[in-house]
C-alpha cells in the first residue's frame, strides 16, 4: 500500500525511464532471431519481467546487467506460452508472430492483463491469418499454425498497436513484403520498427502504410528503447497537480504534444528543449475537453491522470476515451476524493473542485493508479492507495521519484 500526504507543490527533475510499450515488443522481437539482442534503457518493471520470463521460458537465455538486458540463444522456440505469464500480461500475445515465424506452429492462451473492457485480439488473428496461418481457438487456447508466412497487404480496421507490432513480427520473418495499411503509429511502434530494421528486416513508414521486407533469418543488434511517454506526462501533470513545476529529462518533447498543447491551454507554463520538458503552473488551472484519439492524438494512456489534474480546475471539463471501451474504473474512487466526476457513455465529466481530500482508494490498472497518485499529492489530508503492484507494473521507481520531487510518500506492504 502507498500512503502519500499530499499538498506540497513538488518541485524539481526527474528522469525519464525506458518506455515500457517499446521495451514489450523488443523483448518479443529477441525470439525472431538465435543471435545475441542487446536492449539498453529497459525499464525496471514487472511487466519487463514478465516479458523476460516469457522469453526464457520459450527458450532464451536473458541477463539483466542494470537498464541493460542481453538476450541469447533460443535455437529451438517452445511450441507453447506458459498460460500463467500470458494471463499476467496482455503483450505476451506478441510472443505469437515470432512463434509461428520460427515453428511453423504453436500455441498461445488468450491474453489477459489490465481491466480496461473487453480487449480482443481479432485484428491480430485476422492478420495473420492473411499472411497464411489457421487458427483453432479451443478452450481459452489458440492453436495456430502456418507453414509458411507469406507477406501480403494487410488493411488493418482499426490502427491497433498490438496488432500493427503482432504484424511488424511475423512480417520480419515471411516471405516478401508485408503492408500494413492503416497502422498504428505510436513511437513505441515506429521504435518497434527501428529494431527490426537493424535487425535486418527494413521497415518503411508510407503516408497510409507502413512495409516490411521479410527475410530468411534475422540477426541480432544493440538497441537503445525509446524514453517513456506516459511515465514523463505522469510526472508533468504532478507537477502541475501539485502547483509546482517539474521537469522530466530525457522526455521527447515530440512524443508529448497533444498533452503539452492541452496542459498550455489550462494556463500551465511549458518549455521545452531537446531533451528535457518542464511543466509549472502556480495559479488554479482552467478546465479542458480532450478525447483520446490514435497517436499523434491525446495518449489514451494519460486520459485518467489528466482527468485528476482537472477534477482541480475552475470549470467543466470532458474526457471523450474514444480507443478503450471502458477506461473509467478509477472514477469511484477519485469522487471519494471529493471530485465532482461523472461517466455518461463514452465520455467523463468533471466539475472542478478547489481541493481534493484524502481517502483509502484501490487502483485496479497502471493508469488508474497513476489517477490516483495524483490525486493524493494534490489532496489535503493523506491518501493510502491499495494495489499498487498495478504502479510496479508500469513507473519504475515511483515512490522515489516522488519525493526527489518533495513527495512525502512511504509504501507499507
Ligand atoms: C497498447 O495496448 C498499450 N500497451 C496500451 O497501454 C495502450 O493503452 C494502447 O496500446 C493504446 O495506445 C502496450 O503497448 C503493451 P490496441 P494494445 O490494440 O496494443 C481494440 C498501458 O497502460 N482492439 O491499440 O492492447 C482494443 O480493444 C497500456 O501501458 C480490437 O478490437 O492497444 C482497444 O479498444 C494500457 N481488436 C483498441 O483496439 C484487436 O485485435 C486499442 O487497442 C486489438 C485491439
Amino acid at each position: 500500500m502507498i500512503r502519500i500526504e499530499g499538498g506540497r507543490p513538488l518541485r524539481g527533475t526527474v528522469q525519464a525511464a525506458g518506455s515500457k510499450n517499446a521495451a514489450l515488443p523488443a523483448v518479443m522481437a529477441s525470439l525472431l532471431t538465435v543471435e545475441p539482442m542487446v536492449l539498453q534503457n529497459v525499464p525496471r518493471l514487472l511487466d519487463v519481467d514478465a516479458a523476460v520470463a516469457l522469453a526464457e521460458a520459450l527458450g532464451k537465455e536473458v541477463r539483466w546487467q542494470d537498464s541493460t538486458i542481453v538476450l541469447n540463444g533460443g535455437r529451438e522456440l517452445a511450441p507453447e506460452a506458459p498460460a500463467p505469464l500470458v494471463q499476467r500480461m496482455r503483450a505476451s500475445f506478441l510472443a505469437l508472430g515470432p512463434i509461428l515465424a520460427r515453428r511453423g506452429e504453436g500455441r498461445m492462451p488468450l491474453p489477459g492483463g489490465c481491466s480496461i473492457g473487453p480487449r480482443p485480439v481479432d485484428l491480430h488473428l485476422a492478420g495473420l491469418r492473411r499472411l497464411g496461418a489457421s487458427f483453432d481457438v479451443r478452450g481459452g487456447t489458440v492453436h495456430a499454425s502456418a507453414p509458411r508466412l507469406a507477406g501480403t497487404t494487410v488493411y488493418l480496421d482499426y490502427p491497433s498497436v498490438g496488432a500493427t507490432e503482432q504484424l511488424l513480427l511475423a512480417g520480419a520473418l515471411a516471405d516478401g513484403v508485408t503492408a500494413i495499411v492503416n497502422p498504428a503509429r505510436e513511437p513505441e511502434v515506429v521504435d518497434l520498427g527501428r529494431l527490426l530494421t537493424a535487425m535486418g528486416a527494413p521497415v518503411t513508414w508510407r503516408e497510409d502504410r507502413v512495409e516490411i521486407r521479410g527475410q530468411s533469418a534475422l540477426n541480432g543488434t544493440t538497441h537503445r528503447v525509446i524514453p517513456d511517454r506516459v511515465e514523463a506526462g505522469t510526472y508533468l501533470l504532478a507537477g502541475a497537480i501539485t502547483r509546482g513545476a517539474v521537469t522530466v529529462v530525457g522526455a521527447r518533447h515530440e512524443h508529448l504534444d497533444a498533452l503539452l498543447s492541452k496542459l498550455v491551454e489550462t494556463g500551465a507554463e511549458v518549455r521545452v528543449n531537446e531533451d528535457a520538458v518542464t511543466v509549472a503552473l502556480g495559479v488554479r488551472p482552467q478546465a479542458v475537453n480532450i478525447q483520446t484519439l490514435p497517436y499523434p492524438g491525446f495518449p489514451t494512456d494519460l486520459q485518467p491522470p489528466m482527468i485528476s489534474f482537472l477534477s482541480t480546475a475552475s470549470g467543466r471539463s470532458t474526457a471523450r476515451e474514444t480507443v478503450f471501451a471502458s477506461r473509467f474504473n478509477y472514477v469511484g474512487a477519485l469522487a471519494r476524493m471529493g471530485a465532482q466526476v461523472q461517466v455518461t457513455a463514452d465520455t467523463v465529466l468533471t466539475d472542478g473542485v478547489e481541493t481534493l481530500h484524502g481517502a483509502e482508494v484501490e487502483a485496479t490498472d497502471i493508469r488508474a493508479g497513476a489517477a490516483l497518485v495524483l490525486a493524493a499529492l494534490a489532496a489535503a489530508e493523506a491518501t493510502e492507495i491499495r494495489g499498487e503492484m498495478h504502479l510496479a507494473r508500469g513507473y519504475a521507481g515511483l515512490p522515489e521519484k516522488l519525493r526527489s520531487l518533495g513527495a512525502e510518500v512511504c509504501v507499507t506492504d
